[in-house]
């Protein structure tokens, strides 16, 4: 009889362990420490939610790749998917995807975040991602190497970046270490140029490509200076191969101790320091140089992710939970505090534990908050496209195609066909 009723109540509980388990799947980002990261989170949300498995989906390391495979979900109208972590610049392109988290929940949590970023995630009032990380384009630059060449202190400008750049390397280079290169950065032609060209060109005073109120500014002397510059430093401080460049190529030449400047996101710092790394100790981080121009200033692209529910998922209100769960304080802080990810909860900069383990997400506060958005909301639902026209024409240009004069003369008549928009100066 006892064997009975202890054979039925494990029947039940097989019953109600199959009924009420259920499985979320998040496909998330694999740069760097990501992938880790979001493991260890997503465990300790199953730790916490018994009868809950949440799948971890890698996804490739290109923005653009992996708005590609976002799309087939999407196109496919896929469950197989719940939560989505998306780039700053789709919440306009991607929005009828997404459920309105504000339905869910997030309408606690929201003020706690940087208003513009939930300004950014909010499409005609629907709340289409919760914040997670905030990005911004940094210079990493080896201490060691300035003190050994002489200069007081990171480049104020890009010209004093490549003269900077050219003496160490030549100094390096002199002394056997022929892979040594003065500048590494995001040269290919995906979305990580648009980022670093719309930083040459607003740290130049000129412009934003296309401004908050629709104008096409892109064309115009000071944007041409730059960029002419950026592609004089092909060959010479940066390897040929920059133009096929993304983070994670740039990241690896750097912490192999083989360049002397980086231009990258905060992410890049943690693995610097790391285990991994043969540059731990022996480098800083500075705001990006200014432009020549008058009102040059230094300027870095805004970047980031978010984190959204599918509307196609089976389970949104789970999703929901967890997109608040992975997003929370407690969260954010042990990614900040582990991979350098930016927290978008502002106490977090206040934070003391955040601020002992990584004190540049305090000295460069004004930098975060400063950065510099892409027209994603102006050009929606065709940011990615207006994006492509930009990088190509930057590509062409730093791969000798096409002086910077015509390609964005060129790249002016493009974006005002496909935009309709208006032409101005900055
Ligand atoms: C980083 C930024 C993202 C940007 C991407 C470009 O992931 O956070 O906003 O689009 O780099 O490569």
């Amino acid at each position: 009889m006892r064997k009975l009723l202890f054979s039925l109540a494990f029947a039940l509980a097989l019953v109600w362990g199959a009924a009420s388990a259920q499985t979320l799947t998040v496909a998330a980002g694999a740069v760097g420490m990501e992938l880790e990261l979001v493991r260890d989170a997503a465990q300790r949300f199953m730790d916490a939610n018994p009868g809950v498995t949440v799948n971890v989906l890698d996804t490739p390391d290109l923005a653009d790749d992996r708005l590609g495979l976002y799309l087939q979900f999407f196109e496919a109208r896929s469950p197989e998917v719940d939560l989505y972590q998306i780039d700053v610049i789709w919440p306009g392109d991607l929005e009828e995807h997404f459920v309105d988290l504000f339905e869910f929940g997030a309408g606690d949590v929201v003020d706690q975040h940087f208003p513009a970023i939930v300004e950014n995630n909010t499409v005609d009032g629907r709340l289409i991602g919760i914040p997670w990380f905030t990005d911004a384009g940094l210079l990493y630059y080896r201490t060691d190497l300035l003190e050994k060449y002489g200069f007081d202190g990171p480049p104020a400008t890009w010209s004093e970046l490549t003269e900077m750049a050219q003496v160490i390397q030549d100094g390096e280079r002199a002394e056997g270490n022929t892979d040594f290169w003065g500048f590494v950065w995001q040269g290919n032609a995906y979305e990580g140029l648009t980022c670093d060209a719309l930083e040459w060109i607003a740290s130049n005073a000129g412009g934003r490509i296309i401004e908050p109120d629709g104008v096409i500014t892109v064309y115009n002397p000071n944007a041409v200076e730059i960029i002419d510059l950026a592609a004089s430093w092909v060959g010479t401080i940066s390897p040929p191969g920059v133009t096929g460049f993304a983070e994670e190529d740039a990241r690896l030449m750097f912490q192999a101790g083989n360049a002397a400047f980086q231009r990258n996101w905060p992410y890049a710092y943690s693995l610097g320091q790391g285990p991994d790394s043969d540059i731990a100790g022996l480098f800083d981080v500075s705001p990006l140089p200014a432009g020549d121009a008058e009102g040059g200033t230094p300027a870095a692209t805004l970047g980031g992710w978010q984190l959204g529910v599918s509307r196609y998922s089976e389970n949104p209100e789970l999703a929901a939970e967890l997109a608040l769960f992975l997003t929370s304080y407690e969260e954010q802080k042990i990614r900040a505090i582990v991979g350098t990810f930016n927290p978008t909860i502002m106490a977090l900069y206040e934070d003391p534990e955040v601020l002992e383990a990584v004190p540049f997400f305090g000295a460069l506060y004004d930098v975060f908050i400063n950065a510099v958005a892409r027209p994603s909301t102006i050009t929606a639902p065709d940011y990615a496209e207006v994006s492509r026209l930009f990088f190509r024409a930057v590509h062409d240009v730093l791969t000798g195609v096409e002086e910077a004069d015509t390609a964005l003369a060129l790249l002016e008549l493009d974006l005002e066909a496909f935009t309709g928009f208006p032409t101005g100066s900055p």
